[in-house]
């Protein structure tokens, strides 16, 4: 494959590549985007489609700039340049608050589960607004937001069932497993009904029988409707998972497509597919 087919040309909508046929609008369009830190462009001009229904992976060498982008497109990192669209709206200077409010909740590479707090509290914690911390909610009184909480219990029970930690509800969730803890997080992000999930390493600290069941949990928030974008270095839960798979290095995207493409990519295999 030619250079110029590795690198998206400025403006123009990237190739999918996907070999899916027509693909639909994408839900989140990424134009040029950079963030830089003292002049070092740790993103450099990328632009990628984020495509509704899949689960694409993000991929590339450590310091290639993925945790990064993931914070531009949540909001959490201003952009230096270029521009995010969301369901066709210009979004790239929302903040993080008003991209949640709009379904896009991101995960962090380093969990961040409140140890000292329930399993359940953790989810309860991440529940959106509570009507009785508003002026309006704690005039209308006590009915409203007890419902508000009878249903946050609800969604948290509920998502721990699915997740099977149903058992776990009151256990401190600093004593849970590496894997659990991440799965604690993604629930955590699911209390707030997202439609697009940015997950940063969702299988990093965690035991390798767990990074399967993990995998099984996503393919099911996808089949559920969900789009998610992963960032991971466990390349072969993101063949499993992931079509397309965008690479970066050194801020840039080097390439994208399906996984057996990029692994036909010379370039793309030498930059971080092995070695
Ligand atoms: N807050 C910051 N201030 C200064 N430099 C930063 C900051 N955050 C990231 N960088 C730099 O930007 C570059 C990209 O970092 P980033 O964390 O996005 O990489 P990554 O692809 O997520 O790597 P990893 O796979 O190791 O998580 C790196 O050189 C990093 O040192
Ligand atoms: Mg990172």
């Amino acid at each position: 494959m030619s250079p110029s087919a590795l690198e998206p040309t400025a403006g123009s909508a990237p190739a999918t590549g996907t070999g899916l046929g027509v693909a639909p609008q994408p839900m989140m369009t990424v134009r040029n985007v950079e963030r830089h830190f003292e002049g070092m462009r740790a993103v450099d001009g990328v632009s990628i489609d984020i495509l509704p229904g899949r689960i694409t992976g993000l991929i590339g060498p450590n310091g290639a700039g993925k945790s990064t982008l993931l914070a531009v497109l949540a909001g959490t990192l201003p952009a230096s340049g270029g521009t995010v669209t969301f369901d066709g709206t210009d979004i790239t200077e929302w903040p993080a608050w008003r991209r949640a409010r709009h379904g896009m909740i991101r995960t962090f590479q380093l969990p961040s589960e409140f140890a000292e707090l329930t399993v359940l509290e953790n989810l309860l914690v991440a529940a959106p607004n509570h009507r009785g911390e508003s002026l309006r909610g704690a005039l209308l009184g006590r009915r409203y937001w007890i419902a508000d909480e009878r249903r946050e219990v609800a969604r948290a029970r509920e998502l721990l069932a699915r997740f099977s930690l149903s058992a776990k509800e009151s256990e401190y969730a600093g004593s849970l497993s590496g894997g659990q803890k991440r799965l604690i997080e993604i629930m955590r992000a699911l209390m707030l009904q997202p439609r697009l999930l940015l997950l940063d390493e969702p299988m990093s600290g965690v035991h390798p029988s767990i990074i399967g069941e993990i995998a099984r949990y996503l393919e099911g928030l996808r089949d559920g409707g969900l789009t998610i974008l992963i960032v991971e270095h466990e390349l072969h839960m993101i063949e499993r998972l992931c079509n397309p798979v965008i690479v970066m290095a050194q801020g840039k995207v080097i390439g994208q497509g399906s996984m057996i493409e990029l692994r036909r990519q010379r370039e793309i295999v030498d930059a971080y597919l092995v070695g």
